[in-house]
């Protein structure tokens, strides 16, 4: 397995999940502060420490360029760079702008996620992403960030997998802000297109470095041949992916007529125009869904049993799943595509300073030859970014899940151990 010189391949995180740093510099609560003290978050756990890579930036980016990964995608903290009057929080901001000199300095490439969830609890109280004015809001933040940061940033994301922003926060409870409302997450998925239209038209009119978004798309396969259950199959592509996919790519928004999108004069020309205009798009895969018929509204469907070996977290290992999923995008955009989240959960022992986590191992290999399978059938696949880069906060299921190459000692003021995946992936990338 060999990828070409210029094929991207780092790893990814989060700002809160691995920060930390949770009153440092003033930093603003922010909805998960809040949500992570409901009974819906493993043992409360919280961001209030995480991986502290706010103050232990320096090791990880030294630790990165000793692995030879040549990128880095992390998400920069709203309520860290704004403060409640939309000005500059400058200590805040200066953090991104050492971290990201850091990344310069070893020459590895930044990948900036705008909004990975940590949204200023403040805004929420103000509605959120159901509120039309968050639309502004998020534009005022992001030019911030455009105007401290772009000239050491690579690539810019909007936003990371609204899907889950949207459902898992919006209608299934279970992610801040932990609302279960059909027609409030129907605003919140027009409102997070519509932020990302109208940012990335405001970024274009100043600024050139490519810019898109991160979707996790479900691209489901049906259980049976029944015509029922290909219909649950394509109902659930359109609630799932088709919402947020098309409007990305400047196309119509499927017909689901359980939700209803609050669309108003223009914003269906601004998506279209920025559709267009967007470079890439950043797909996040993690498993297939198995979709089956199901007579429970609003859905009417329901994932099928699996048969895979799965992760820690339960989900199923299929590596042709990316490999699907990467062919049935390129059939639908010319874009570069990038992965911008893989990898897995697992229960990972540190025993006399290793770890052996030969599971992940076989897991991004695996992942990995898909990859190259769909590159050699000329799928736009221009990098791919693992997750994750160390062992971090798994929002509801707090710190009880491991994602990392590296793992991290809670127990032991964060200490840094590479598992054996980051020397199969150093080995890799030599
Ligand atoms: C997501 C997020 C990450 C998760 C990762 C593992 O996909 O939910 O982007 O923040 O930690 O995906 O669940």
């Amino acid at each position: 397995m060999k990828f070409s010189k210029d094929f991207i391949f780092g790893t990814a995180t989060a700002s809160y999940q691995v920060e930390g740093a949770l009153d440092k510099d003033n930093r603003l609560e922010c909805i998960w502060d809040v949500f992570s003290r409901t009974d819906k978050v493993y043992k409360n756990h919280n961001g209030n420490i995480a991986a502290d890579q706010y103050n232990k930036y320096k090791e990880d980016v030294k630790l990165m360029s000793d692995l030879n990964l040549n990128a880095y995608r992390f998400s920069i903290s709203w309520p860290r760079v704004m403060k409640e009057d939309g000005t500059l929080n400058k200590k805040g901001m200066n953090y991104y702008i050492n971290l990201l000199k850091e990344l310069k300095k070893y020459n590895i490439k930044a990948a900036v996620t705008l909004y990975h969830w940590d949204l200023p609890q403040y805004l929420q109280d103000k509605g959120g992403w159901a509120n039309v004015e968050i639309v502004n809001d998020f534009i005022k933040y992001s030019e911030l960030c455009f105007k401290h940061l772009d000239n050491l940033v690579d690539y810019w994301i909007t936003i990371n997998e609204p899907f889950c922003i949207a459902y898992l926060g919006h209608l299934y409870a279970v992610h801040a802000p932990g609302l279960s409302d059909i027609d409030i997450t129907a605003k919140t998925i027009h409102h997070l297109n519509l932020a990302h239209a109208k940012t990335v038209l405001k970024y274009k009119e100043k600024y050139k470095k490519p810019i898109g978004i991160t979707l996790n798309l479900q691209s489901p396969r049906p259980v049976s041949k029944k015509e029922e259950d290909i219909n649950a199959t394509n109902r659930a592509r359109a609630f799932g992916s088709d919402v947020f996919l098309m409007p990305a790519l400047g196309k119509d928004y499927p017909d689901i007529k359980e939700l209803k999108f609050p669309i108003q004069k223009d914003d269906l020309n601004i998506i279209k125009k920025a559709g267009d205009l967007c470079d890439f798009l950043g797909l996040n895969y993690y498993f297939e869904n198995l979709i089956q018929y199901s007579n429970k509204g609003p859905e009417f469907f329901k994932e099928a049993p699996m048969w895979q070996d799965t992760t820690d977290m339960g989900w199923p290992i299929d590596s042709m799943g990316l490999y699907r999923q990467l062919k049935w995008v390129s059939s639908l955009t010319d874009k570069d595509l990038y992965i911008t989240e893989n990898g897995m959960a697992n229960k990972d022992i540190l025993e006399n300073n290793r770890v052996h986590d030969k599971e992940r191992i076989n897991y991004l290999r695996d992942h990995l030859k898909a990859c190259q399978l769909a590159i050699d059938e000329g799928v736009n696949l221009k990098g791919y970014y693992l997750w994750s880069f160390i062992d971090n906060y798994e929002w509801s299921f707090g710190y009880s899940k491991r994602f990392g190459i590296i793992y991290c000692d809670y127990e032991d003021n964060q200490k840094r151990y590479p598992k054996d995946s980051a020397y199969f992936i150093r080995d890799l990338l030599s």
